[in-house]
Formats: C-alpha cells, structure tokens, sequence
C-alpha cells in the first residue's frame, strides 16, 4: 500500500499567494478541532449521564419488596410497566425495579433485568398461578446456562407453544412451568420474582426466588 503526500514548494512568488490559503486552512483546522472537541464533550456527557444512572446508589442492588417496574428497552423505555403493555399469551416486556422513594432505576447490574409476561392463567400450573397476578408473571432475564441475556419469545424447539429462548446456545424456559428449562443446555430454571398488582399498578413482592446468573462465563 502507498501514501501520497502533497509537495510543499516555496518560492517567492507563491509564499504571498499561500498565506490566505495557509490562514483558510488553519481556521478550517481551528473549527474542525472544536467541532470535534465539541462532539467528545456531548459524547462524553451522554455516556456521562448513562453511567451516573448506573452508579447511584442503589442502582445495582437487587429487586426489593415496594419497586415499581419500568421497561428497560423499546419506545417506552425508562416507563413505568402498565397492564396495557403486557396483552394475555405475550410478548414480554423487558423492565428494570425501581426504588419508588428514590427514583433511582437499578441497572446498575444486568442481573437485574427482569421478563413480565401475562399469560392465560388456565395455563399456568399450580405453583406459577398461586404466584401470578391476574396471569402476570416475572423472572429473571438471564440464562442460567452461562449467563447470556434471555431475548426470543419463539414457538419452541420441542412443542407447539411459544417459550423463552436465549440465543447464545439455544435453551427455552416455559414461563407456565415456572421458568423451567424445555431445551437446551441450561441447567436450571429462570429464577422467578413475585409480583403485586394493586389497583391496576405493577410492583414487586418479594427478592427472587432461585439463583439468578449463569453457571460458567459466556
Ligand atoms: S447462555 Fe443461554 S443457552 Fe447458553
């Protein structure tokens, strides 16, 4: 590969007619070098902003008894979670707790990030309809296999109705059994978080119930 390099030629002849163009090009310099200085800033600040949220504190505490849900994805992220957001049979919403007496979200550790979903209570076995509210439902976002992100609501591999799937390596949870694993190579189930629902606002219950995180780094 080559480079080019412009010819810097001095004569007296030209070293008058260059010094506009030499002025024209430090000013361009000048302007591009605050513009740019600019950009860093309001980048800076952005990120700034992000990672204050994330290092108030309380932020990366674990879900406490009394938060409010809000999404933690989409058009609507930062809202608080309403029954309108959650239609019976999915999707689920992705939401994050938030401390209602101090408004400080807690995404301050992605173990936080919780799946809602309203299903038909008819289809829920015992132990997951004594803990839903009105068919809705939580658990933890993250696969216990190593501890990826759970995205996908999907028809599953091994059935006829939709689950959760975690992308990474595959495996579905049922959210109508508890969170337990249908497929794949997770080894337990979604750790689940009891939910309130009182006068049609979302809250949390109780901490979670089963280990939340994967078992081995992804
Ligand atoms: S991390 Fe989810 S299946 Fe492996």
């Amino acid at each position: 590969m080559s480079h080019s390099y412009p010819s810097i030629t001095s004569s007296p002849s030209t070293d008058n007619a260059a010094e506009p163009e030499a002025a024209h090009c430090q000013c361009t310099t000048r302007r591009s070098l605050l513009l740019a200085a600019l950009a860093s800033t309001a980048c800076l600040a952005s990120s700034g902003d992000v990672a204050a949220a994330e290092d108030q504190p309380g932020a990366d505490e674990r879900p406490k008894k009394g938060d409010l849900l809000v999404q933690s994805e989409g058009d609507r992220e930062g809202s608080l979670v309403t029954l309108a957001d959650l239609p019976v049979g999915g999707p689920p919403v992705h939401a994050w707790p938030k401390d209602p007496k101090t408004s400080v979200v807690r995404s301050g550790s992605r173990l936080n990030e919780i799946l809602i979903i309203r299903l038909d209570p008819a289809d829920l076995d015992e132990q997951t309809r004594s803990r839903a509210q009105d068919g809705i439902i939580a658990y933890s976002a993250i696969c216990s296999h190593a501890g990826c992100p759970v995205t996908a609501w999907v028809k599953s591999d091994v059935g006829d109705k939709d689950v959760f799937k975690c992308m990474c390596h595959n495996s579905e949870y049922d959210p109508r059994k508890g969170a337990q694993v249908v497929f794949g190579p997770a080894p337990r189930r979604l750790a689940a978080l009891p939910l309130a629902l009182n006068e049609g606002a979302l809250s949390i219950a109780g901490s979670f119930i089963g280990k939340v995180g994967g078992q081995q780094p992804g």
